[in-house]
């Protein structure tokens, strides 16, 4: 079966790290945590780079560091992963649900600027499959009514815009390196702020609310004294994760091109196939290439062909039911008019996209679909 998604791991440079770290009597958070956050801080050109253990806990700890509190709204799209809105009911925050560009599926920043209200505080803007939302419009919302920006950046590692690296315009952002994202170690996070106080903040967050982590009291005279003003959570990264990050951080931009490679593929393969509507990549966004999402004609003829290819020995998927229609948000969320995404997702389906696929899978994928419509449409190729 060819997958959605699979993990590329260096593993020629992960092993022996593995073995040197697993020797070395240290394996929590402590001096390689440190290097991934400098080193991922220097790839994107950011001043401050915090790591956890997911773009949950990330995304958990940017709400808390950026003052949000119970009652406060908060907008977020709803053609999104649930992390980006359920980290706010943890907080009894109102998530906001806004509406999806047709063409993007980001946010739209028409709507959220349609969506906002005296208690909108805060924007929580995902780059969906890796592309950038419109960021020019909602730098410049965030500005006019004083909101804190917060770039989930789950899907967007290495994705730029205007030549700057995704995770570096909002007040915090949130990168995900869980196994299918383009920088995987299985689980793991980061959290970048723009000052040092924040960034000081969340290190105590992600740790317990201790003001000095093990590492740092390991050096001290004084290791076993330390204090607890806040209430923090167990978030941080280790030593073992971060050995991974590091490895993996030095393919990503390869893994990256690959991803392109393939994505620009499918799109002289399927453009111009009846029904078929692939992703875009509009200037000046360069994608990173998460997923692949294409749009057809209709809910029925998506599931028929997500059975088709299954059949085939391909796997599909769907990014995203919108997030507002789980029961979880019910009474918790506003989420009144949403007829972009409502429409849109029933047309969704994702193809195979990840560094490792094959020209020969890959052919596999853009055959099946043709065969699949030449078999059930007449006006089809
Ligand atoms: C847009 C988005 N935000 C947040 C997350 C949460 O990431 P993690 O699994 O690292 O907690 C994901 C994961 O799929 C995601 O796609």
């Amino acid at each position: 079966m060819i997958p959605v998604f699979k993990p590329h791991m260096n593993k020629k440079k992960i092993l022996p790290e593995l073995e040197k770290i697993l020797d070395s009597g240290w394996i929590g958070l402590g001096p390689k945590t440190k290097e991934f956050e400098d080193k991922f801080a220097a790839y994107l050109k950011a001043p401050h780079a915090v790591a956890v253990n997911s773009c949950t806990s990330a995304l958990h700890l940017a709400v808390l560091a950026a003052g949000l509190k119970e009652g406060d709204e908060v907008l977020v799209p709803t053609m999104t992963f649930v992390s980006t809105a359920l980290v706010l009911l943890y907080e009894k925050i109102i998530p906001v649900f806004v509406d999806s560009d047709p063409k993007t599926l980001c946010m739209d920043p028409e709507d959220a600027r349609r969506k906002l209200t005296p208690k909108t505080r805060a924007m929580i803007p995902v780059h969906f499959g890796g592309h950038a939302a419109d960021l020019t419009s909602l730098q410049a919302l965030a500005r006019e009514h004083q909101l804190i920006l917060i770039e989930d950046c789950a899907h967007a590692t290495g994705g730029t815009y205007h030549g700057q690296k995704l995770g570096t315009f909002g007040d915090f952002s949130c990168f995900s390196f869980h196994a299918v994202k383009n920088l995987p170690t299985a689980d793991g996070g980061m959290v970048l702020a723009k000052t040092a106080k924040a960034d000081a903040q969340l290190r105590k967050l992600r740790w317990l609310g201790i003001d000095k982590d093990t590492w740092a009291r390991n050096d001290n005279k004084y290791a076993w004294r330390y204090s607890i003003e806040e209430l923090g959570y167990k978030y941080h990264m280790n030593d073992i994760t971060a050995v991974i990050g590091l490895a993996q951080l030095e393919t990503l931009d390869e893994d990256n091109q690959r991803r392109a490679k393939l994505a620009a593929r499918y799109q002289r393969e399927l453009t111009g196939l009846s029904s078929i509507e692939c992703p875009v990549e509009i200037p000046p966004a360069v994608s990173a290439w998460h997923n692949y999402v294409i749009k057809v004609e209709n809910e029925t003829q998506r599931n028929d062909l997500g059975s088709y290819l299954g059949n085939e020995g391909i796997s599909t998927g769907v990014h995203y039911e919108p997030i507002h229609r789980h029961k979880v948000f019910q009474g918790r969320a506003r989420m009144e008019n949403l007829p972009v995404a409502e429409h849109q997702w029933t047309r969704l389906l994702t193809l195979p996209l990840f560094p490792t696929l094959s020209d020969q899978e890959h052919d596999q994928v853009i055959s099946g679909i043709k065969t699949f419509l030449r078999k059930t449409t007449t006006l089809a190729v």
